[in-house]
């Protein structure tokens, strides 16, 4: 406690004088910026005044207490949701999260009973919100929507727990879900948690190659898929991607008994789709005759919730275990705050629910506020680039929640209050035009820092309290102790650069890694004793705001999404004409746009686009035929914010060997410009050769 208390202190006394926001004002105000450091922007007194944490103080305050006092500022929160049971008072929490003092077994709420469905639902029904919109849906094409109500919701999860039950679906149970952002998907969740059985989501991005491997991995009682999904112009054909992955599972001994496959009309019709009699079931014929009540199972709070896999630097993906309790207290309570929720808000996060953003900021933490959710099936550029802004209009959204990119600038936005930024660093100038064009320079933008392990926000602004820094992540989030370490281990304090680490326990932090508790402490506590590591880099300022630098792993961060190149590599020596593949990431400016992430994620596309790109293009044909050596080794240029150094010395590793330089390109065709951007400047496909 000695120690946490003086980082609280340290963290405390900063940003300098942004107690007195008026005066510091005057004088920021008042003189020309002398760099990104010195750039506050300050929120209006109205909109503070009406915030949940109106000030610095109050933050403070509440910051303090979070810390110094943990378990009963958790404890005041957790009683106002619903729990069976109550849990320990006498151990809140575990505290240990250092592997030289034994095993790190985090728990949280220890000996609570309680139900995350029921709180998301059953209480907000009784709370009157019965019959307020839950969900808005809107459908790729323009036109297609529909709604669900609070009471409507629950009726729809409880017909599909009972189906679930039915099937032999139990209590600690997996059931994997591929599914793309129709409300069938938080409805596939919802349904699992209330009866204890943990969901696995896997992005329909994915590869068969990679669903398949989560199968195997957590060996679930059921798959619950769609036939098809229509992304813009295209058809995704899901339910060949789920047979195939699971033909793969089965010749690996894990078989399927029930794939549950959901219409979805405006992309496929049944008649089109492939079927194995025994195995597939229509979701539209069955799960409707069952009751529109079911009975929840009360889980203890450390019962698994589910399990999302994430991309590591090596091996296979990691699947990443949260628990009940914690993780419940911790996204409901980092969407109250992050946000600044108020009941008549609308709240739309662009994420998938294949991400952690769109399990703790889709699905639960909203849900658990009450919040009215908008989802959005398509992608944000069809039929054009003004899709976001038309949604943003047509239900009045109020909280806008998305990864920084560009859009156009059109349509009124009016309703707009709270904007919100995830996955990646979003440099000044992009912060910059989403506060003055998006938000109108009227809208707090939360910078919301997360990782799939921390299951929630851990550095964010909290709208309206702060003065921001465009760029900045701000301060950590309510009982958070983040630490900077050099490559030693050593902490570092006051202006400072180095690596992100946690040291204290959260309550949405991850448990486990499924089946691999080694690798979890290896991979995460080891690294440096004492702490969690979180492969981020990480400098905070004069002031104590942090600033993200992104990942120093081998990880590529393609807008906000983690993807491992053993992945993309493995990915794209599928491919009948590549033979090795050696992938790197280079930094990028702008990063892809978030259409663009899809394609990039749907590697049968990227290697179609190969196809497209690379093999007619003269260059590499006459490189292929030409080089002395048979093998290509392709390097995949994309991805934002790689520390350039260690890339450029494993590329010449490649050097003397043939290689082919794929470039990939943006939505108008156009080549990004990572091929001129430091380190790469001047750099020729000759260079490779
Ligand atoms: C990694 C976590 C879609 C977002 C969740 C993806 C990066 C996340 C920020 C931010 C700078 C960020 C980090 C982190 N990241 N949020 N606000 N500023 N970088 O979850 O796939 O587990 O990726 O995303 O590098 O480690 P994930």
């Amino acid at each position: 406690t000695t120690n946490h208390l003086r980082h609280v202190e340290l963290l405390t006394t900063l940003p300098s004088g942004a107690g007195e926001i008026s005066p510091l004002n005057a004088v920021i105000l008042g003189e020309a910026l002398a760099s990104e450091e010195d750039d506050l922007i300050f929120s209006n007194k109205e909109f503070s005044n009406k915030a949940h944490v109106s000030s610095p103080q109050k933050y403070l305050e509440m910051y303090k207490r979070s810390i110094v006092d943990s378990a009963g500022f958790w404890s005041d929160i957790a009683s106002q949701f619903y729990w069976k049971q109550r849990w320990d008072e006498h151990c809140v929490y575990s505290e240990n999260l250092d592997v030289r003092n034994g095993d790190i077994r985090i728990q949280w709420f220890k000996g609570g009973v309680t139900n995350i469905c029921y709180n998301a639902l059953d209480t907000n029904i009784q709370a009157g919100l019965g019959d307020k919109t839950a969900f808005f849906w809107e459908g790729n094409d323009l036109g297609q929507d529909a709604t669900l109500t609070f009471s409507q919701l629950l009726n729809k999860v409880c017909q599909l727990a009972n189906y679930l039950k039915d099937i032999g679906v139990k209590k600690g149970d997996a059931v994997v879900i591929y599914l793309p952002m129709l409300m069938e998907l938080p409805i596939a969740m919802l349904a699992c948690a209330r009866i204890g059985a943990v969901h696995s989501v896997v992005f329909v991005g994915f590869s068969s190659e990679s669903l398949s491997q989560r199968i195997m991995d957590c060996k679930p009682k059921a798959v619950i898929t769609c036939n098809a999904v229509r992304r813009g112009s295209k058809v995704l054909n899901l339910k060949n991607i789920v047979d195939a992955a699971l033909a793969e599972s089965t010749n690996n001994g894990v078989s399927i008994d029930v794939c549950l496959t959901c219409e979805n009309q405006s992309a496929m019709t049944r008649e089109t789709t492939k079927w194995q009699i025994d195995r597939d079931v229509w979701w539209q014929d069955i799960v409707s005759k069952y009751p529109t009540t079911c009975e929840v199972e009360w889980v203890d709070a450390e019962d698994p919730l589910f399990l999302l896999y994430t991309s590591g630097s090596t091996g296979k993906p990691k699947g990443v275990l949260h628990t009940t309790g914690g993780y419940m207290i911790y996204t409901a309570t980092t969407f109250k705050y992050a946000f600044d929720y108020k009941p008549s808000d609308i709240y739309w996060c662009t994420a998938d629910c294949g991400w952690i953003t769109g399990h703790s900021y889709v699905t639960y933490g909203p849900l658990l506020n009450g919040s009215t959710v908008v989802i959005f099936e398509g992608a944000p550029n069809y039929p054009d680039s003004g899709r976001c802004w038309d949604i943003v209009d047509k239900y009045k959204v109020t909280l806008f929640y998305t990864a920084p990119t560009l859009f156009v600038n059109r349509y009124s936005r009016k309703s707009l209050r709270v904007l919100g930024s995830v996955g990646e660093p979003i440099n000044p100038s992009a912060w910059r035009w989403f506060y003055n064009v998006v938000g109108d320079s009227r809208c707090p933008i939360s910078d919301t820092w997360l990782q799939t392990e921390t299951g929630g926000f851990m550095i964010t602004p909290l709208p309206g309290t702060w003065p921001q820094k465009p760029g900045s992540v701000t301060f950590p989030f309510f009982g958070v102790l983040p630490i900077i370490v050099d490559e030693k281990g050593n902490e570092i304090e006051g202006e400072c650069s180095g690596y992100l680490c946690i040291r204290n326990s959260w309550p949405g932090a991850f448990r486990t890694l499924y089946g691999d508790h080694e690798r979890y402490e290896t991979t995460y506590f080891k690294p440096f004793p004492g702490y969690y590591y979180s492969g981020d880099g990480c400098s905070r300022d004069k002031d104590g705001y942090h600033w993200l630098t992104g990942r120093v792993d081998d990880v590529i961060n393609v807008s906000g999404h983690r993807i491992g190149i053993a992945e993309i590599e493995s990915a794209l020596v599928s491919h009948r004409q590549c033979a090795e593949a050696a992938v790197v990431g280079v930094e990028h400016e702008v990063d892809l746009s978030p259409a663009y992430l899809y394609r990039l994620l749907d590697f049968t596309d990227l290697i179609l686009k190969m196809d497209d790109l690379i093999f007619s293009n003269k260059d590499f044909i006459d490189l292929k035929n030409g080089g002395s050596n048979s093998k290509s080794y392709l390097i995949v240029i994309g991805g934002a914010e790689v520390p350039s150094g260690r890339r450029l010395v494993s590329l010449d590793v490649f050097r003397g060997l043939t290689v082919a330089l794929m470039i990939l390109v943006d939505d108008a065709g156009g080549f990004l410009p990572s091929i001129n951007h430091s380190p790469w400047n001047g750099v020729t496909l000759a260079d490779f050769v």
